[in-house]
């Protein structure tokens, strides 16, 4: 029997630089964000692009690394492993999706309120998925020690990992890691552009808008090479992204009840 993350004291978790705390606090940090983008939602313009840019810029520096480190770590030292992994994966891949819809539309089009409150129902999935079921299961497999590793590892590896959706690249190394490095680069690059252009306040928009498009076209051209895709598990390929009306196959069995509610912040 395993207790939700959520409902646990930061000792219980291992301390403060123990992937379990580091892992929660994150979360708690997105539902601040989430509700901060929904309340931009009515005024859209700068305040919402800016709120929606910090929600990406977490959410993908931290599956990055859970991609990288955390799920190998659990498909090592669980059994069950890898279908609790592949079902995360897979939420992960919904979002990816559904941010890169997201960032096509038009905050003024009601198709991004309904976009925008699908992708936070994904990332509450995703966020349940690994508070009540993988990561209290590495709690009873693995010592405080070895959850700090973990907590290091993950931590410093979300520090240089791609900020924008990469829908296409394999959820699972080699493919996933190799891809890192350029598109670390280019999405890093790309975001200190659209900074400079939100400082500009409009000037120079031509050269700005110019230069993403080459560093999009960069990105993409990431994105095509087939070395990228190595390790990619059909079902988290693009466009299988799980419907969350549907039942999904790789669910585990016997999932907790949500505790969004008991949750701090
Ligand atoms: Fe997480
Ligand atoms: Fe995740």
């Amino acid at each position: 029997m395993t207790t939700s993350i959520a409902r646990q004291d930061e000792t219980a978790l291992g301390g403060p630089l123990s992937i379990l705390t580091l892992q929660r606090r994150d979360h708690v940090r997105l539902d601040r964000l989430m509700d901060r983008a929904r309340e931009t939602l009515a005024t859209g313009g700068v305040e919402h692009e800016v709120a929606l840019r910090a929600i990406a810029r977490l959410v993908f520096t931290h599956a990055f690394a859970e991609e990288a480190v955390l799920f190998p770590a659990a498909r090592r030292v669980l059994p069950e492993g890898d279908p609790l992994s592949l079902h995360i994966e897979r939420e992960h891949q919904e979002v990816d999706e559904l941010v890169t819809r997201l960032d096509r539309s038009d905050p003024s089009d009601p198709e991004h309120a309904d976009l925008l409150e699908e992708t936070f129902a994904a990332l509450d999935e995703d966020v349940r998925s690994e508070e009540d079921e993988l990561l209290p299961r590495l709690q009873q497999e693995l010592d405080g020690a070895a959850l700090r590793l973990l907590g290091l590892q993950w931590g410093l590896l979300r520090l240089t990992s791609p900020t924008r959706p990469h829908p296409v690249v394999s959820r699972r190394p080699p493919g996933q890691v190799l891809s890192a490095l350029p598109l670390t680069f280019l999405d890093r690059a790309r975001d200190r552009l659209q900074q400079l252009g939100e400082a500009l306040g409009g000037r120079g928009a031509g050269v700005l808008g110019a230069v993403d498009e080459a560093l999009a076209g960069a990105s993409g051209a990431v994105e095509r090479s087939p070395i990228i895709r190595t390790g990619q598990r059909r079902e988290t390929a693009r466009g299988t992204a799980p419907d969350r009306d549907r039942d999904d196959p790789a669910a585990p069995v016997g999932r907790a009840g949500g505790v969004r509610e008991d949750r701090p912040g």
